[in-house]
């Protein structure tokens, strides 16, 4: 039988311990605390360390969410992790996901929206709920963006941090709570504008692609914030309407956290104070796929949300996506508790007769140790980097 609502019941985040400040990356490229912070609202970001991969970070604030949800892991039917920054191209991080927090039954797969994917995978989890066939999703973002940065582009490598965010998802047999607005979208004519080129089918990785650090995140950063702003409360507004409220019953926005300038654009734009926002990014920076998931937690942990409450999650991101969803709270914040009888430690299934190479980019394992080379001169960011694909598709 179809369940009458589908709610959050379960919340958790886990960020790695290594904190990279504003003042650690002047010492790789040729930028300040002051321009960062100015520009961005961000003062540090978390770095996973060598042992730790998306898939660790995501059964992580997973098994938090089940414990706050009072479950058990094997209570769980399917598994969505939504991520740019997979373990590996194949199997899914989902699949070792679930081996890593316990459970034995659910069906598990990543989801691929990049920034908004939080926002995806839950609309995803919600239909599978709806639908009737299962009980409970575990929608989690999680990325380890530190390995996929080029740290000595100075326009990428200040932005992005590494963590995860997570929720349960549960039908209930009782009325009202949980979503009741979508919006998502998707507009490839800004595919570009936000990439990493190389190891997929169009470019498979070689020594070139190697050579020219286009196994990297590249970015148009100013396009990217045009986008973002107009896009992010068109988003939220059409989630609102179509959940029948006004922006102004909203109790808390919780946006992807990109730059606060976004934020505070979106706020203007619906006509709303910034306390009505939740902002966590001075702290993280962007967390891609785990942004959502991380500033959710951290609002309820925080007393920021309560019962009854209407909560706006809105996202933008490479594609480019956007998804917005307005929601009704229903869950005790007390139960947040539960997630500290949670250890920040998981174990990953390991490959047979294979071992990988360090994964921290040698430039951020200078910083982390203490030291750094020489400065990047400003023209030389990514050598024989080409024209931005995108500017074709634009004009
Ligand atoms: N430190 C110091 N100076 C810098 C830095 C830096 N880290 N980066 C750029 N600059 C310089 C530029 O070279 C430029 O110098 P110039 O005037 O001499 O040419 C000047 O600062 C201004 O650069 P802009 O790019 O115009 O700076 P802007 O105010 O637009 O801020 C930023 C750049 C922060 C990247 C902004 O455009 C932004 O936030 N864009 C959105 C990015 C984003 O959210 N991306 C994530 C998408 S989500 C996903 O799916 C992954």
């Amino acid at each position: 039988m179809n369940p009458r609502s589908v709610r959050i019941t379960g919340w958790g985040m886990y960020a790695p311990e290594r904190v990279l400040s504003n003042a650690d990356l002047e010492r790789v490229v040729d930028t300040s605390d002051e321009w960062i912070r100015t520009r961005t609202g961000i003062r540090e970001r978390r770095v996973a360390a060598a042992h730790e991969t998306t898939a660790t970070l995501a059964a992580i604030a997973g098994k938090r969410a089940i414990a706050v949800a009072g479950l058990e892991p094997d209570d769980i039917d399917v598994i969505l992790v939504a991520t740019l920054t997979p373990d590996y191209w194949m199997p899914s991080t989902g699949a070792l996901v679930k081996e890593a927090i316990g459970n034995t039954r659910a069906a598990a797969m990543d989801v691929m929206a990049a920034c908004s994917g939080f926002v995806y995978a839950y609309s995803v989890g919600d239909a599978y709920l709806r639908g009737g066939g299962f009980r409970n999703a575990l929608i989690i973002g999680s990325e380890t963006l530190s390995r996929f940065l080029d740290f000595s582009d100075r326009a990428t490598c200040i932005l992005f941090g590494d963590g995860a965010g997570a929720v349960v998802l549960s039908a209930s047999d009782e009325e009202g709570g949980g979503m009741q607005g979508l919006e998502m979208t998707t507009d490839p004519d800004g595919a570009y504008m936000i990439w990493l080129p190389s190891g997929g089918s169009r470019s498979p990785v070689t020594g070139g692609t190697l050579a020219r650090g286009e196994h990297y995140v590249r970015m148009e950063g100013k396009e990217t914030y045009r986008y973002a702003t107009k896009t992010m409360a068109t988003t939220a507004l059409k989630a609102i309407e179509r959940a029948g409220w006004k922006p102004d019953e909203i109790d808390l926005f919780i946006p992807h956290q990109a730059n606060v300038r976004i934020i505070e654009s979106v706020a203007k734009g619906l006509g709303l104070p910034m306390e009505k926002m939740f902002v966590n990014l001075d702290r993280y920076g962007n967390t891609s796929a785990a942004s959502v998931g991380i500033a959710l937690a951290e609002a309820v942990d925080s007393g920021r949300i309560n019962i009854g409450d209407k909560i706006v999650l809105v996202a933008f991101g490479a594609g480019l996506t956007s998804g917005g969803i307005a929601l009704e709270w229903t869950a005790d914040p007390v139960c947040g508790e539960r997630a500290k009888s949670v250890e920040p430690m998981a174990t990953v299934r390991e490959p047979i007769d294979w071992s990988s190479v360090d994964p921290i980019p040698e430039r951020l394992r200078q910083v982390l140790e203490g030291g750094a080379g020489p400065r990047v001169p400003l023209d030389d960011v990514v050598p024989g980097e080409p024209e931005p694909a995108h500017r074709e598709v634009l004009a």
